[in-house]
């Protein structure tokens, strides 16, 4: 092999191994954009969260009244939630600005930062149906992960449980504290940001 043959030859292997080392980077890089159709599906799967409990809510409050509701929150959100995770590949859950399932509805760091944006936004008078956070950040082992978040309000059917004092009739006050000895989730008004739906999604 002459001089000229070696120069040309190391120099594919230069090449070679940089485009090989470019592609290693690029892959494990999160990527800048995300796929529209995937926040599409994650919104979806908020938007279910919500529209299953709230409709279980209502009829529970219709046919059982809210003593009896309480239970329906408390089995069946986490039960909606959990099932939702399973179907989607997802961790779906519920967190609240403040909380009354101590071991489900306390925020993490990114959750937070979205219920903090989320009370500037409405207080600059978005409509909290329009209201969404997601991001795509590292999952903390190597691997990017999508963080979906959707911004819940407090309506006028939310008081019975969620309002002041008197707003929460006597027997279900006694069922909340009993429940839920460590509630903060008490003393919201209309309009109030309540929390927010949460979903994690691994990327490819
Ligand atoms: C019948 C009583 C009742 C009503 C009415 C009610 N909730 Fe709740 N809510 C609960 C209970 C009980 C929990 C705790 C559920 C659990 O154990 O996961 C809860 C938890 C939550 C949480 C999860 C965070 C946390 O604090 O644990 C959110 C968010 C929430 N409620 C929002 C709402 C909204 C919005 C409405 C009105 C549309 C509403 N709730 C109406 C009883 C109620």
């Amino acid at each position: 092999m002459n001089f000229f043959q070696k120069f040309i030859d190391n120099r594919f292997l230069g090449v070679l191994l940089l485009t090989v080392t470019g592609m290693a980077a690029a892959q494990s890089a999160p990527p800048s954009t995300i796929d529209a159709s995937l926040v599409q599906s994650t919104r979806g799967i908020a938007g279910e969260l919500l529209g299953q409990l709230g409709q279980k809510l209502k009829a529970a409050m219709s046919t059982d009244g809210p003593v009896a509701a309480v239970s329906v929150c408390k089995e069946s959100a986490p039960a909606i939630a959990r099932q939702l995770s399973i179907a989607n590949d997802a961790k779906v859950n519920r967190v609240g600005t403040r909380v009354r399932n101590q071991n489900m509805g306390v925020p993490n760091a990114w959750q937070k930062e979205a219920l903090t944006q989320f009370e500037a936004r409405l207080l600059q008078g978005e409509k909290a149906a329009d209201i969404e956070y997601w991001q795509v950040a590292d999952n903390g082992h190597g691997k990017s992960e999508l963080r979906y978040a959707k911004a819940i309000a407090v309506q006028p059917q939310c008081l019975s449980c969620h309002g002041s004092a008197q707003d929460i009739a006597a027997p279900l006050a006694e069922k909340l504290r009993i429940e839920y000895p460590n509630d903060q989730a008490t003393g919201y008004s209309v309009g109030q940001l309540r929390g927010a739906v949460v979903v994690t999604r691994p990327l490819p």
